[in-house]
């Protein structure tokens, strides 16, 4: 099922709402070299915004997975020499079906059932995984789910407790318009 208030406007408007590699720095993901995640798992892949530079952070994989196909050639075309996967599939319905290192929620707690997601990406993490979570602050912004379904970061920290995972950061600001959050699984 897709979920609700997923449809992405033009590809160079999205892409002027985020601070790409300020996101990477604040959420840890661009430490080259580091090795701080080997396979990542994302819901989502949109026009690619965050896959491509992800896949250029990480020593693994990245798989990515969209249930609209458009999305995923677009993602294809910019990923292309990188490890990326992209399939199509709903994530909703069938959770991601890999083992990973890190998931990443990005723009999409917003859905009906943010429980069973948070459940679906702790499911597919290695031990010491985490799942790295953005989302539109709540408030005036040019874009973004209606204001009723928008989570707020306190909201996230109480469904991610519920699905196993411990939240392990306060509110990230992620100037200009979004809030991360980074969520641990202790097994
Ligand atoms: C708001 S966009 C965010 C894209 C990307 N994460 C980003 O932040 O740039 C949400 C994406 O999720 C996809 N999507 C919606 N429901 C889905 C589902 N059930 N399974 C997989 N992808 C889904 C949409 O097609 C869309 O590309």
């Amino acid at each position: 099922m897709r979920v609700r208030d997923s449809g992405m406007p033009e590809e160079e408007f999205w892409e002027s709402l985020f601070d790409v590699p300020l996101i990477l720095d604040r959420l840890g993901i661009n430490h080259l070299g580091t090795g701080r995640f080997h396979d990542v798992a994302e819901l989502g892949c949109g026009y690619g915004t965050f896959t491509v530079p992800i896949a250029q952070a990480i020593t693994g994989k990245l798989y990515t997975f969209d249930i609209d196909p458009a999305m995923l050639v677009r993602t294809r075309e910019r990923g292309q020499g990188l490890s990326i996967e992209c399939q199509e599939r709903d994530v909703v319905q069938h959770g991601f079906g890999v083992e990973v290192d890190a998931v990443l929620l990005f723009n999409i707690l917003h859905c009906e059932s943010p429980v069973d997601l948070l459940r679906h990406a702790a499911g597919a993490l290695r031990p010491g995984g985490e799942v790295l979570i953005i989302h539109w602050q709540h408030g005036e912004t040019p874009r973004g789910p209606s204001l009723d379904i928008r989570p707020r970061p306190k909201q996230i920290a109480e469904w991610a407790t519920v699905a196993g995972l411990a939240t392990a950061s306060e509110p990230i600001d992620l100037p200009p318009w979004h809030y991360g959050m980074v969520c641990k699984h202790e097994g």
